[in-house]
């Protein structure tokens, strides 16, 4: 998400129980596409492969691919390669062992958004490769794990923030979580650092949001959108890994809407 694409709701939305289960139907196919995509994410394979894959399937079962055509982009999900930190645009170019690349799908079922993303490593792959997107897994289960029922959203930005820097990792500012529900983008904002005004915004029970932290190997400055609008690489050249779930906060705590069956699941080792 980009700062830049603003926030169209000035208060976040708490939604019933009824309105939960519509957002719990858009997350449960979000990951039952990631888990259609996932054999189809190997060497050899294009991300323009990938696209049509997951357009079809998305249609097929009824419903609506969420980033065609939203804001002018031009596919059905993104995939962003290795110093690509996000919003990368699938190509022609068929994926190479040493590989690093996030597939992020975004859906909408019934009028609900699902939206999550994975790092696949591709073949053999290098130690920092495999580092980097360790840190942004374990990253994002951390920021999970530290929240409660009215807990602000700055502690989402300590935790993570705290946990890359000490391993001299780069968290990227300029592209944030975001609240998601009827829209695709709402608030309250997810930064992945530490922001006063995050403090203010409170995780009430009935708010749903993504996190979806962006690490770099390098510094934690980008540069883009390039001139095709969207693709956002590192400042520096490193490689980039990001991990995305979507979260309603309830009464009992964080539910994570978006787990795979077939993905990595907490505490996974890459
Ligand atoms: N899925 C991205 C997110 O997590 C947004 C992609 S917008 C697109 O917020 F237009 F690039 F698809
Ligand atoms: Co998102
Ligand atoms: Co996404």
């Amino acid at each position: 998400m980009n700062f830049a694409f603003g926030h169209r709701n000035t208060l976040p939305v708490y939604l019933d129980e009824e309105e939960r289960d519509g957002l719990r139907a858009a997350g449960e196919f979000n990951s039952q596409l990631l888990d259609f995509l996932r054999p189809h994410i190997k060497e050899g394979v294009t991300t323009n492969e990938i696209n049509a894959l997951a357009h079809q399937y998305t249609l097929d079962h009824g419903h609506v691919p969420a980033c065609l055509g939203y804001r002018g982009y031009p596919k059905s999900l993104c995939t962003s390669v290795n110093d690509c930190v996000c919003h990368g645009i699938p190509d022609d170019r068929p994926l190479q062992s040493g590989d690093m690349v996030n597939v992020d799908c975004t859906t909408v079922v019934d009028g609900w958004y699902g939206d999550s993303s994975e790092t696949f490593l591709i073949g053999d792959v290098s130690d920092e490769a495999r580092r980097v997107t360790q840190a942004a897994f374990d990253s994002l289960w951390l920021a999970i794990r530290t929240i409660e029922p009215y807990s602000s959203v700055l502690e989402i930005g300590l935790a993570i923030a705290r946990f890359a820097r000490d391993q001299g990792l780069g968290v990227v500012e300029n592209f944030q979580g975001h609240g998601i529900g009827r829209m695709f983008h709402q608030d309250p904002g997810i930064p992945h650092f530490p922001v006063k005004k995050s403090r203010k915004d409170i995780l009430v029970p009935g708010v749903c949001f993504t996190i979806e932290p962006m690490l770099n190997l390098g510094s934690a400055h980008t540069k883009g959108p390039l001139s095709d609008g969207w693709t956002v690489l590192t400042a520096d050249g490193s490689l980039s890994a990001q991990f995305e779930h979507q979260i309603l906060m309830t009464e009992l705590g964080p539910e994570v809407l978006t787990l795979t069956k077939n993905g990595p699941q907490e505490g996974h080792k890459f």
